[in-house]
């Protein structure tokens, strides 16, 4: 990147948190979105009445993310996952979960700036986003590691089945909820047996905090409720009738979200509870 590219990309950064401050701070003050109306009118899904889902295609492309893999799925953005415009992208999310822009913003500059990619021009397949250690990584709760699975749009379904047992709360109404002690435990199993059992294991601090920002944002947009995470993860749809859990005038903000949810779920990662059974899947691998 040139001198004045990366300077620009990183005052415009700056200017975006300030306003993800801004917006967490707006969000305390201001009255949540009625229960129906956090997907706004006119978009689609609004009143939980989402365009219909069709299973991606031979040659349609997808991510290792759920979530713009279920955008795909339903027809909010192309069905075929190819040449999608960031800009495009980045104005679709927050209809669809309620994150803030600032968030979406962020997410999707970091993800052209991987790519080399000029945010405001141009496109990108959805598989094209699960380029190793740039945001996709190793632990994931979702995905083998790229090492054993090259493929990482494709789901594993065991990990899915074990974090949706793992689910240790309920709800008022008596649904089961996994917990942000749930995925702590859940991660610090993950990162554990990953650590042992692949060679060329690498986790950054960067994507450490990626990995329970994704588990925060399941606690903060599905309330960590089963039913509607087994749809969400296993078949990378959205339940009918469903929105988002989030409320907030202005969406899931950075700050909130970290401040909150995401220093919650790191800081609860135990590895080190998970050495036995870590040192067990390791030597039934050499077996
Ligand atoms: C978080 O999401 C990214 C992108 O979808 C994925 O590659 C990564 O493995 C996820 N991390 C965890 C811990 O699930």
């Amino acid at each position: 990147m040139g001198f004045f590219s990366s300077v620009s990309n990183f005052i415009c950064n700056v200017a975006i948190i300030c306003w993800d401050v801004i917006l967490t701070l707006l969000n305390l003050v201001r009255r949540k979105r009625r229960v129906g109306h956090v997907t706004p009118e006119g978009h689609p899904g609004y009143g939980g009445h989402w365009p219909e889902f069709r299973p991606p295609q031979e040659t349609d492309s997808r991510s290792a993310c759920p979530g713009l893999n279920a955008m795909a799925n339903h027809g909010i953005i192309s069905r075929t996952g190819r040449g999608l415009s960031f800009v495009e992208v980045t104005h679709q999310i927050p209809a669809t979960y309620n994150f803030s822009p600032t968030m979406c913003s962020c997410s999707s500059r970091f993800a052209a700036t991987m790519l080399k990619r000029n945010y405001n021009k141009d496109t990108f397949d959805l598989e094209e986003l699960n380029q190793h250690n740039g945001i996709e990584h190793d632990a994931s709760l979702l995905r083998f590691d790229t090492a054993f699975e090259p493929d990482q749009a494709k789901k594993d379904v065991p990990f899915i089945e074990e974090l949706l047992a793992a689910a240790t709360g309920k709800d008022k109404h008596g649904h089961d909820i996994i917990t942000t002690k749930d995925f702590s435990r859940m991660l610090g199993k993950r990162r554990a047996i990953a650590r042992a059992t692949n060679k060329g294991f690498k986790l950054s601090l960067l994507h450490r905090f990626f990995g329970s920002t994704n588990a925060s944002t399941l606690v903060a947009i599905f309330g960590g409720r089963v039913n509607d995470l087994r749809t969400f993860l296993l078949d990378e749809r959205l339940p009918e009738g469903w929105e988002s859990r989030a409320r907030q005038a202005h969406g899931i903000t950075m700050t909130g979200l970290s401040l909150g949810t995401v220093s919650k779920v790191e800081f609860g990662v135990r590895e080190k509870d998970w050495a036995g059974a870590a040192r067990e899947a390791a030597e039934g691998q050499g077996a």
